[in-house]
């Protein structure tokens, strides 16, 4: 069949060690105009990964003439943008799925395209293929920049589409970009995962790591400052093996900071870092420029060396917390925000309290907690499950409890300070007043001019609380 290309999780979990190919986005100026006085819309789930996709497919859609809605019912193109890392991301899409197929039969030419990591899958092709025959379009995360053509096609055709590759592509530049943000900007610096956590789905749905060109990360970067932003954020799923792909020299992520720092940027940060390969040198560079924020995302998963040993993490405990101990003594303004996972197979109580230790010794300041979820493919998956919902969800609970007291103590240390804040605009929750992010990614609160959004301002901390600081503008 001409459309259709399922993908193989089998195929995703090979590794070539062909050189990747580096091509320039092919803007096929033969399509043009196929959402002219159409509206879209995109919903995405998941990491950052996938929201630089979903703006890259807005630059491609918003080119064609479509205008942007939040409304489903003024929609002629709907795309999800999907996560595959929990089941509970994927039951919500499928659950989206099942709510616009009424909207189809209201607006028959309503166009339904799932995008993203659930697209890599076999098991939700299948499921469209046989449930969701609604679903217009299925495209992957390794041909994302032919979304146009295949949007060409199924208005031509009206068939519809699977096109996922299993194998990752070549390294596309030049792509365009719609930024939801006008000060913050995430820049992709490599592509893929080779960790193979035994309990993770993205080494397969991503593909094998590929780390972009430095001199094409520089000039997005320099682009970036000419247009004013204030902050970037480097994106990897582990940041800290940029350029070990690289065939020729030794040019490392810290290389790669150091460089980055020198340009008029006046905020850099970066996730993901895996603990294994956090190096000396990385932690140097970070204390040492001083546009590179005192902010560090470091999952650190469990903290029992048997449950991290069966998740393949490549570190110990005590590794882990030699290595938080540098970072404090090195760069001592720091905060240390971690990932979770609760109810891994075999993890006892015994296990769940090693974690807890580690996380009163580690002095998280935040983490995202998950309880586990069995991802089909991934070695895990085979793995006996030893722990039930409920003692997963105590656990979960328990934990919760002593991070959120993490995010206070974290908030309380500036209280009467003086920090830096980046205005961003008006408050998600209270519409009088401003928000912004200190330079240790702490949300502030305050009563400002609206001009200073898109500024840095030095504001005074009055009140900590455990999810957000008030403060005063103090220009002083
Ligand atoms: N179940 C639960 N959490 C997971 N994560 C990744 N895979 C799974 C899974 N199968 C979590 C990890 C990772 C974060 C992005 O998502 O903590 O760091
Ligand atoms: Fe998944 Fe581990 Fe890769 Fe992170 S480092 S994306 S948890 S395999």
């Amino acid at each position: 069949m001409e459309n259709l290309n399922k993908p193989s999780l089998k195929l995703a979990r090979k590794r070539s060690k062909k050189t990747v190919e580096i091509i320039r986005y092919n803007n096929d100026k033969s399509i043009k105009n196929l959402g002219l006085g159409k509206k879209y819309l995109i919903q995405t789930h998941g990491c950052q990964a996938n929201e630089i996709d979903s703006e890259i497919l807005r630059a491609m859609i918003e080119e064609q003439g479509y205008q942007r809605t939040d409304k489903v019912e003024e929609a002629s193109l709907i795309l999800i943008n999907t996560c595959a890392v929990r089941e509970g991301a994927e039951n919500k899409v499928f659950g989206e799925l099942g709510r616009l197929k009424s909207f189809k039969k209201i607006n028959p030419d309503l166009i339904l395209v799932v995008s993203g990591c659930m697209s890599q899958e076999e098991t939700t092709v299948e499921r469209i293929l046989n449930k969701y025959k609604h679903v217009d379009i299925v495209i992957g995360t390794h041909n994302l920049d032919k979304f146009i053509y295949y949007l060409d096609k199924f208005m031509k055709e009206k068939k519809q589409i699977i096109e996922v590759l299993s194998e990752e592509g070549k390294i596309v530049e030049n792509l365009p970009h719609a930024r939801e943000n006008r000060f913050k900007a995430w820049v992709n610096i490599m592509y893929g995962c080779d960790e193979f956590c035994t309990y993770c789905i993205v080494p397969y749905t991503r593909g094998k790591e590929r780390s972009r060109g430095k001199e094409y990360i520089i000039s997005e970067v320099q682009e970036l400052v000419r247009k004013g932003y204030q902050e970037v954020t480097l994106i990897g799923q582990n940041v800290n093996s940029y350029g070990l792909d690289f065939s020729d020299g030794d040019y490392t992520f810290p290389d790669l900071l150091r460089d980055l720092s020198k340009l008029d940027i006046p905020r850099i940060r970066f996730t993901t870092s895996h603990p294994k390969d956090f190096s000396d040198e990385l932690i140097n560079v970070i204390s040492e420029c001083d546009n590179i924020m005192p902010y560090i995302h470091l999952p650190v998963q469990s903290g029992s060396n048997k449950v991290l040993n069966k998740m393949n993490r490549k570190y110990t405990k005590e590794q882990y917390l030699d290595l938080v101990d540098r970072i404090y003594k090195k760069i001592p303004e720091v905060s240390i925000t971690t990932d979770i996972i609760v109810g891994f197979p075999t993890e006892t109580e015994e296990d769940f309290e090693e974690t807890i230790d580690l996380v009163r010794k580690a002095k998280f300041e935040g983490a995202y907690t998950f309880v586990y979820s069995k991802r089909k493919g991934t070695p895990a998956a085979l793995y006996e499950e030893t722990v039930t919902k409920e003692e997963a969800k105590d656990r979960l609970h328990r934990l919760n409890k002593l991070i959120n007291e993490g995010y206070l103590r974290g908030n309380q240390r500036f209280e009467g300070k003086v920090v830096q804040v980046l205005v961003e605009g008006y408050s998600k929750t209270n519409k009088n007043v401003l928000s912004g992010y200190t330079e240790n990614n702490k949300l502030v609160n305050l009563s400002i001019d609206q001009k200073m959004i898109g500024k840095i301002v030095p504001v005074k901390i009055t009140k900590a609380k455990t999810w957000s600081l008030d403060g005063e503008y103090f220009p002083g």
